[in-house]
């Protein structure tokens, strides 16, 4: 580059020693820790990156045109607002508090085409292997698929096993429930522990919190349980079964591949309590499975006629709408009211295929996310629920995306010369203002996605109060947006009388970008809108960054490190070896540890 290369290169470039990196013919210019590659093992196709494309270079020169502008007066262009407002099936999407023009959107428009999105979103949906370095097809959108849809993986139309597995859970699950499914002492199982950890535990965590005061949802759970058995630490051990007794539990052991070391030693730990309790042959009654790895389930002892199956064109992070999720979740709600809930998510599968961009509601989140992140340069994002229902979807969301798109390389193993993915987080509010909104209000500056239900699932009307709790709850999901827009300046404060040393302290800058997502209320099906809205957004940042929104190779380095520490421990432990082969610093912890 004529002007030097950017700031992420220097980064590569200061850590590691291949300083002549620039040089080196294109196919070898992958990431430097990749050099060790053997020059004719590498095949790479020639990738233009979306930076260097006319749409993205108009963009960056716009961002001058927008740091001359306030929100404070691009709301008042009523014209502006309203354009900015987006509708589907009861969900509300009021984008106008970005920090963005109509001009923004039509040139984020042309960076879609420019990324070929449409194409992308369609090749997706056609079961091509887009997921190119698992060479798989990304298909969690025929989970939620209607009996009769068509979607193909490999010229095989993937609906009809979908709907095998629907049915074989909902048959299980009203066993389970009406008590014609009895444990090994012919007492009904009313207490599930699903074991999972990331994508086989959060999504179905979120759901279920979601789920649990919902009226419709409640009274359907009523005498029932559902835990959860993520951390390997045997305090959540502890947690899952504190005051359950194993005669009336049922455990359901979820794990896509099977392998997972947290995953199969908590379900070798809560095997281990229902064998000393009932006997080994309990297991069969006792335990269950979700997974696309049935020849490991029924080698760890689990009945293959009680695994339920999923498919390797479901990535962990996007399987709640399979057996993953369907399966705790009917069992503690029943199948029905899980069903509304995929329809919910099919619902924004539809229209994230077929509406327009300006009228797609992934498409303008994804869209925007990729405005904040690449082009004003704000990493970060604030998922605020004004929802306690929803306290588990910040955490779920986490996993879609910064494993999705928390990447380095583009699909083709370029070094990406600009940031991709974006850290998210979040809390409820009101909660969360109480804690990390003086941050968001007066330092750095953070997108927020404000959340809100019309109405409440557990509505209260104190006699006497102003407003119902609600209401008290809503008002500050319409009021801190306009405090993050609009802020407050020195003028103000001045006419306030504020003492002239507090001027500074008191001063909110404003300008502050958020959007805001009204949905009508939080039933099962509500939940499956929200749940593919975000899904397909992060889709769509990954397919305009040009990276693989669908492997997750970044988890890996640390899995096997762990495996070599395993063995060090095992050693020391049984025949009192010295710790070797670690770093100065890792062989004095881990002595430490072991004294
Ligand atoms: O954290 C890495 C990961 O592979 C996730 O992608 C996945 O959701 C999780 O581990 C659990 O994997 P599994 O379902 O195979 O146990």
């Amino acid at each position: 580059k004529k002007d030097g290369p950017s700031l992420d290169l220097h980064r590569i470039l200061a850590n590691d020693c291949h300083s002549n990196w620039l040089e080196l013919p294109r196919q070898r210019r992958l990431h430097p820790t990749m050099m060790e590659v053997e020059e004719n093992e590498v095949e790479m196709a020639s990738t233009t990156l979306i930076c260097d494309t006319q749409p993205w270079k108009d963009l960056k020169a716009h961002v001058e045109d927008i740091k001359k502008t306030h929100l404070r007066d691009l709301m008042n262009d009523k014209e502006r607002c309203e354009s900015m407002m987006v509708e589907f099936d009861g969900m509300f999407l009021d984008y106008s508090r970005q920090c963005a023009t109509l001009d923004t959107m039509a040139k984020l428009y042309k960076l879609a085409e420019a990324a070929s999105l449409k194409q992308q979103i369609n090749r997706m949906y056609s079961g091509e292997h887009i997921n190119s370095t698992e060479n798989r097809s990304v298909l969690h959108v025929a989970l939620r698929a209607p009996r009769d849809a068509v979607i193909n993986s490999d010229g095989k139309n993937v609906v009809p096993d979908v709907w095998n597995v629907l049915d074989k859970i909902r048959d299980f699950s009203e066993k389970v429930r009406s008590g014609s499914w009895v444990g090994a002492t012919g007492k009904p199982l009313k207490d599930v522990i699903a074991i999972g950890i990331g994508g086989s535990f959060l999504g179905p965590l979120f759901v279920h919190t979601a789920l649990q005061t919902d009226p419709e949802a409640v009274e359907f759970a009523k005498g029932r349980q559902l835990r959860f058995l993520a951390n390997v630490d045997p305090i959540d051990v502890a947690r899952s079964i504190a005051g359950l007794n194993p005669e009336t539990a049922l455990v359901v052991v979820v794990s896509k591949t099977f392998t997972t070391a947290e995953t199969m030693l908590n379900a070798r730990t809560i095997r281990e309590w229902i064998s000393s309790a009932l006997g080994p042959s309990a297991v069969a009654k006792h335990m269950v499975a979700v997974s696309t790895n049935l020849t490991l389930v029924e080698k760890f002892g689990i009945d293959p006629n009680n695994a339920f199956a999923f498919w390797d064109w479901v990535g962990g992070r996007y399987s709640v709408c399979s057996a993953v999720g369907v399966l705790p979740l009917s069992l503690q709600y029943g199948f029905s009211i899980v069903e509304k809930f995929l329809k919910g998510a099919s619902s924004i599968d539809d229209h994230f295929r077929s509406a327009p961009f300006e009228k797609n509601i992934p498409v303008l989140l994804g869209l925007l996310s990729v405005w904040n992140v690449s082009f004003l340069g704000y990493p970060a994002r604030a998922i605020l629920p004004y929802s306690q229902a929803l306290e588990k979807f910040a955490p779920h969301i986490q996993q879609v995306s910064m494993e999705s798109n928390g990447k380095g390389v583009s699909i083709d193993g370029v070094p990406l010369p600009y940031e991709a993915g974006e850290i998210d987080f979040g809390e409820p509010g009101t909660n969360g203002q109480h804690s990390f909104y003086q941050l968001i209000h007066q330092g750095r500056v953070i997108p927020c996605d404000f959340i809100g239900i019309v109405k409440s699932q557990q509505p209260v009307y104190l006699k006497g109060e102003v407003v119902s709790n609600h209401d008290e709850l809503m008002s500050n999901f319409f009021a801190q947006p306009d405090a993050l827009a609009y802020g407050k300046t020195a003028e103000q404060l001045l006419k306030e009388n504020v003492s002239q040393h507090l001027i500074p302290h008191k001063t909110f800058s404003g300008n502050r970008p958020s959007l805001s997502l009204l949905l009508p209320s939080l039933g099962a099906y509500n939940i499956g809108q929200l749940l593919a809205s975000y899904e397909h957004r992060v889709a769509v940042e990954g397919f305009v960054w040009g990276i693989n929104s669908f492997d997750q190779w970044g988890v890996e380095l640390g899995k096997s490190l762990a495996t070599q520490v395993r063995k060090q421990l095992h050693a020391s432990r049984t025949k009192s070896e010295p710790v070797e082969g670690f770093n100065f610093s890792t062989t004095k912890l881990l002595t430490r540890y072991l004294q």
